[in-house]
């Protein structure tokens, strides 16, 4: 079957990939005549671990292709994905769709044979209907339909999670396009991934009720563990204690500096716009959006403490910078808020991130960017953890003890055991361990 991805951003390159390896033939479109060029140059236009070698080995089997012709990559296509950006619009945090609203019509005018349109773009409740009419507006003869594929990779794990889903939602009232979607999925239908079937309203309030889901299990827990910090309990027990209970399960409740990314961040926000517009508050995902905002900076005040009396002039040094590990995205890093308000306090900060140092360059340019983790340390009088990168689980203490000013250790993300870095003779901070 031939799939066209209108945007070739992580979504649609992820998907793109990953559907020619099933055996498809896939064309991947984007606008920006730069990225297509290095794509087809082999380059890679973001950090996602495999990525590189599984769009090499699609492209040297002739199964996946690059362009910037819409009409050239649709043509022939029976499942067409949008996988444009849906940023938060500037200034009310509603869902920008004015990619999705202006690749749909580009679709409509291009279109010469029967296809089903997917959105796999994280779009509000109501924007396939918005989609249809916009494709149908196009004056098309061709026969259509206009379905609803949410995604749910995360980065740095994205190709695990698209070739192993916990499940696949596939949202359309029409039984040609769930047919289509059927074949376009079948190589996982036969591995017994789960697959939901469901009207194209609830697809797209899935994907956002799942992520404000996982959102509030990270905000629950990082207020345990600010209560474990004040009444002496062990947020990792806790978690652990409640985590065994199958109702509630182990993941996303590990305590930390605060959620980012591109995704939690906005869509809670551009679900709380949806909301707000039906008259329907959702307080809990209110809470848990003000919550992990304000959670940011209160990290940075917690490193301002661990210093002592007097921060101004004192230096920090921050190991990882990426909002999480194995990407190297900075959207709503909490590393941001914390070096912002350090740098407030007058602490002078150095840092060293194994891939996000060159946008975190523009994003922080009083932060001083190092070589290495044991460069950043020289001289400091505190060494903070913030993001959880393998090449910070065993560093060497010792030396690092050496080369900062003072043995401050704060972790923000508890990979190190208290008593073990207590007994080297560090002072030691984390998160939610009184
Ligand atoms: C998320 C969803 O997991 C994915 O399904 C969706 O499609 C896009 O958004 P992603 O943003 O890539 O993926 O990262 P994820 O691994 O979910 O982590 C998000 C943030 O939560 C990170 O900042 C991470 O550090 C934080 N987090 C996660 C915690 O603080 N504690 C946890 O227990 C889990």
């Amino acid at each position: 079957m031939k799939i066209a991805l209108a945007g070739s951003g992580y979504v649609g390159l992820v998907s793109g990939a990953c559907f020619a390896d099933f055996g498809h033939e896939v064309v991947c479109v984007d606008k920006d005549p730069g990225k297509i060029e290095r794509l087809r140059a082999g380059e890679m236009p973001i950090y996602e671990p495999g990525l590189a070698e599984l769009v090499r080995r699609n492209v040297a089997a002739g199964r996946l292709s690059f362009t910037t012709q819409l009409g050239e990559g649709i043509a022939g296509a029976s499942a067409i994905f949008i996988a444009v950006g849906t940023p938060s619009r500037r200034g009310d945090g509603h869902a920008d769709l004015s990619f999705v609203h202006a690749v749909a019509a580009e679709i409509g005018e291009n279109l010469r044979n029967p296809a089903v349109i997917v959105t796999k773009s994280t779009v509000p409740v109501g924007t396939g209907d918005e989609v249809e009419r916009i494709v149908g507006a196009s004056g098309t003869q061709q026969r259509f339909a206009v379905a609803s594929n949410p995604e749910f990779l995360r980065e740095g794990a994205a190709i695990d999670d698209f070739k192993r889903p916990n499940r696949i939602v596939i949202g359309t009232e029409d039984e040609w396009a769930r047919g289509v979607l059927s074949e376009v999925y079948r190589p996982l239908f036969l591995n017994k991934a789960p697959i939901l079937f469901t009207s194209r309203r609830s697809a797209e309030l899935i994907k956002y009720a799942a992520n404000a889901f996982l959102a509030t299990k990270i905000t629950f827990i990082n207020e345990i563990a600010d209560l474990c910090e004040k009444t002496g309990g062990d947020v990792q027990d806790v978690a652990r204690g409640i985590g065994l209970d199958n109702r509630i399960g182990p993941k996303f409740l590990h305590a930390g500096p605060g959620y980012g990314g591109s995704c939690f961040p906005k869509d809670t926000l551009a679900l709380l716009k949806t909301a707000e517009d039906h008259d329907t508050p959702l307080r809990i995902v209110e809470a848990v959006a003000k919550v992990n905002d304000t959670r940011k900076r209160a990290m940075g005040r917690k490193v301002i403490e661990a210093l002592g009396k007097d921060a101004r002039g004192k230096k920090v040094a921050l190991l990882g910078l990426t909002f999480k590990p194995n990407t190297d995205d900075m959207r709503d890093a909490p590393s941001l808020a914390i070096a912002r308000t350090l740098i407030d306090a007058g602490v002078t900060v150095a840092a060293y991130d194994p891939e996000g140092m060159d946008l975190a360059r523009t994003l922080l340019p009083d932060v001083a960017m190092a070589a290495n983790a044991y460069a950043a340390t020289e001289g400091a009088d505190a060494v903070v953890i913030v993001t959880e990168w393998d090449a910070f689980r065993a560093l060497d203490l010792e030396r690092i003890k050496q080369l900062a000013k003072a043995p401050v250790l704060v972790d923000l993300r508890n990979i190190y055991h208290p008593d073990e870095i207590r007994a080297q003779g560090f002072t030691y901070v984390s998160i939610g361990r009184g």
